[in-house]
């Protein structure tokens, strides 16, 4: 500290003394340096500024956007399937696993609880089933097989089917809506309850699965 001191002290008189014009001429260029020196900065501080809201708003729109997990029906297996179009009512009854697909496209998992998911014919119930609740890690799918039966017990009236079945289709409708949470960074929750509408058509003469669409 002592030493400082006395270094700084010797330079302290020479700034009472009065100025010569040269000196004087060397100050005003180093105050027009010091007058850059400090625009510098600015530009410096306000690019900062300009790259860090970038960089927040790079951030808010991909990582912490939060979108919609999507439910679908990815694959049928048949398991046993029964029809008979030939009496004077239509009638069927299925066994198959339904394989569900939980995509989640966010930066985040999504957890959901246990749900039902419905399958019609024509409007009316005919089966439904259990989606286990599960997690669907960040960006990744996940995959569920559910074991689902339908038959058509529950039809009133079988005129829809029995004109369907005599060319060998039937078709069903299934729907579910998830409940759930989106976690992200481990701070941030957002409740999610994405839908499934999904038509399956299936080949009664080849007893497959003809077609699946989801919405
Ligand atoms: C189909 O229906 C007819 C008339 O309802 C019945 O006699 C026949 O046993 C049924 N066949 C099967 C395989 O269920
Ligand atoms: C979820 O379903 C399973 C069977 O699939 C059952 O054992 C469990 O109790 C259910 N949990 C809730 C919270 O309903
Ligand atoms: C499901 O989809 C079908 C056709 O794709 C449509 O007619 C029906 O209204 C939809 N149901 C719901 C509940 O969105
Ligand atoms: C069922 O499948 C068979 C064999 O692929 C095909 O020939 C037939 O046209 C299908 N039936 C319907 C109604 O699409």
């Amino acid at each position: 500290m002592a030493d400082k001191e006395q270094q700084v002290h010797p330079l302290k008189p020479a700034d009472k003394h009065p100025r010569s014009d040269e000196e004087s001429a060397s100050s005003l260029q180093s105050k027009e340096l010091k007058r850059k020196k400090r625009i510098k900065y600015a530009v410096y501080i306000a690019a900062f500024a300009v790259f860090q809201t970038a960089v927040i708003l790079v951030f808010a729109l991909t990582v912490m956007r939060v979108k919609n997990p999507k439910v679908r029906i990815g694959r049928v297996t048949i398991e046993t399937m029964e029809s008979n179009n030939t009496g004077a009512a239509a009638s069927f009854d299925l066994k198959f696993i339904a394989q569900v697909t939980v995509k989640n496209t966010n930066f985040g998992h999504y957890k959901f609880d246990n749900s039902t998911m419905t399958f019609l014919y024509d409007g009316v119930r005919v089966g439904e089933a259990i989606i286990p609740k599960a997690r669907a890690r960040a960006r990744s799918t996940k995959k569920l097989d559910v074991t689902v039966e339908v038959n058509s017990r529950a039809l009133t009236t079988t005129t829809g089917l029995d004109s369907e079945m005599s060319s060998n289709v039937l078709t069903l409708n299934s729907q579910a809506k998830l409940r759930g949470q989106l976690e992200l960074m481990k701070v941030m929750k957002k409740k999610k309850s994405p839908e499934m509408n999904c038509t399956l058509t299936f080949n009664v003469s080849t007893r497959n699965l003809q077609e699946l669409n989801c919405e």
